[in-house]
């Protein structure tokens, strides 16, 4: 059987080598074939028919000339690119029919490229030679490195891997620059408004920062520049300012009237400021008890005036003359039996020089002396009507027998009464600890040393 002289016509199907890629002695089936057909010819293929899928095979026979499968023939086994040899690379045709070993070519591949944060690549063949592999970044990153990387014939990938980074800044807008006017009867506005959204392409969250006052607290007279800034992860950064401006509406000064002040909420003459008039004892207010300061810088209403206080002396009542005190002038009536009763003198005495100071406390001095028909009483030069003197010696119970004297508060209320004589302080200091108000307190403290 190994000797057979005859040449074996074998055609071997296209597929059974690339089923099998290994070489292998097909003797056995030759055999089998030459049993089957009793055609088995002389052969100058002595061992089958080398081939080699995906790689090709070259072959020189001892008696020269191409055939390979002669006895002794070589052939050297070469792998197309992108293939790796298997096996022999030089196999001989022996005596025995068969070949002296095997080789088949294996598709070589790259490992499998890791994929890199924030991008990702495709491969136009997928891990094999010659696959060229394009790296892509996410949006909002960038390449840095080779955009691609190749599967060489050695197996290993070219270049080294890229990375994305993130180099786009975020953005941010702030909202638009604004002016307030200062709230009524402030100097100080509030003032609010939405913090501005960031936003980038690579991160969701950012960390915003503002430089400067927080919205929604009182902002002073001014411009006040407002930053936010932001940064990404990659510390990429963006800012925006706008500015927020406070204006303070003020009217003119407002003039204190003569013989008179005024009193001021807020800072005087803001927007919203309301000023009070007071006029000074013994002179009375013409006009209107107060103005506010209003939006468009004027104050509203007119001036009101002090005016000296004008005392009817032809009234026939003692009631129309308290009247003409009520709410305005308090009374100090001084009452004694006649003008040389040694009290009324000694009072006299104590309060000779009390003029300023009953004026800056509003004080007004009724004296009432001696009994009808030589009884008198006076305001100063004013001399009163007897009707009047009787009806304030009735309303008060003041006796005609001996020295007394009664304070009367703004309301004409009896509040204290002296039944000898006091000095200026212990009648001052009475007053102002409980008629005067607080205003009054605080002006009389401002005025005390104008009466020295
Ligand atoms: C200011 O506004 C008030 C009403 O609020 C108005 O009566 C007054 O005439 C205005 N004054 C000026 C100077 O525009
Ligand atoms: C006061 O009395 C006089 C007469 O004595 C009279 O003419 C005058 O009208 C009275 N005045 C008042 C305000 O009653
Ligand atoms: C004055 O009144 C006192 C009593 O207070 C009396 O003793 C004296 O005589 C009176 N003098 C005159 C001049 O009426």
């Amino acid at each position: 059987d190994q000797m057979s002289p005859f040449v074996l016509i074998f055609v071997f199907q296209a597929n059974f080598y690339a089923e099998n890629p290994k070489i292998q002695s097909q003797t056995a089936s030759n055999t089998r074939f030459c049993a089957y057909f009793k055609m088995c010819v002389i052969d100058p293929y002595w061992c089958h028919s080398v081939s080699l899928t995906n790689g090709e095979v070259t072959c020189h026979s001892p008696r020269g000339g191409g055939y390979r499968g002669t006895l002794g023939s070589r052939c050297k086994m070469t792998c197309d690119r992108g293939y790796r040899l298997i096996g022999r690379s030089s196999i001989q045709c022996l005596a025995t029919r068969r070949w002296s070993g095997t080789a088949y070519c294996r598709k070589i591949r790259c490992h499998v490229l890791p994929l890199i944060p924030h991008g990702r690549y495709t491969c136009s063949q997928g891990f094999y030679v010659d696959s060229r592999c394009d790296f892509t970044c996410r949006l909002g990153y960038r390449i840095e490195g080779e955009h691609s990387r190749t599967c060489l014939p050695s197996g290993a990938w070219s270049g080294v891997q890229p990375v994305c980074s993130d180099t786009d800044p975020p953005k941010i807008k702030c909202p638009p620059s604004r002016l307030k006017v200062a709230d009524p009867g402030k100097l100080t506005a509030r003032v609010t408004w939405d913090p501005p959204t960031a936003t980038d392409t690579a991160d969701k969250s950012l960390n915003i920062v503002l430089v400067g006052q927080n919205p929604d607290t009182d902002f002073q007279e001014g411009a006040h520049v407002i930053r936010y800034k932001v940064y990404d992860q990659a510390r990429n950064r963006a800012a925006c300012k706008f500015i927020v401006r406070v204006e303070v509406r003020r009217c003119p000064d407002l003039p204190s009237p003569l013989h008179g002040y005024l009193s001021c909420t807020s800072v005087k003459n803001n927007y919203g400021a309301t000023c009070e008039y007071h006029c000074d004892g013994g002179y009375e207010r013409k006009g209107v008890s107060s103005r506010v300061c209003q939006f468009n810088r004027s104050w509203s209403g007119g001036a009101a005036e002090c005016t000296p206080m004008e005392l009817k002396s032809d009234v026939n009542t003692s009631s129309a003359l308290l009247d003409q005190f009520y709410e305005k002038r308090r009374l100090l009536i001084v009452s004694a039996p006649n003008i040389s009763d040694p009290d009324y003198q000694l009072q006299n005495l104590m309060i000779q020089k009390s003029d300023c100071g009953l004026d800056l406390r509003h004080v007004t001095v009724i004296e009432l002396l001696g009994s009808p028909p030589q009884g008198t009483g006076r305001i100063k030069e004013i001399l009163l009507q007897s009707d009047v003197i009787e009806g304030l010696r009735q309303a008060f119970r003041i006796s005609r027998t001996y020295f007394s004297m009664v304070l009367l508060d703004e309301r004409g209320l009896d509040r204290e009464r002296f039944i000898t004589p006091v000095s200026q302080e212990e009648l001052f200091s009475y007053i102002d600890s409980f008629l005067l108000g607080e205003e009054e307190r605080e002006r009389l403290d401002l005025h005390r040393d104008f009466c020295d």
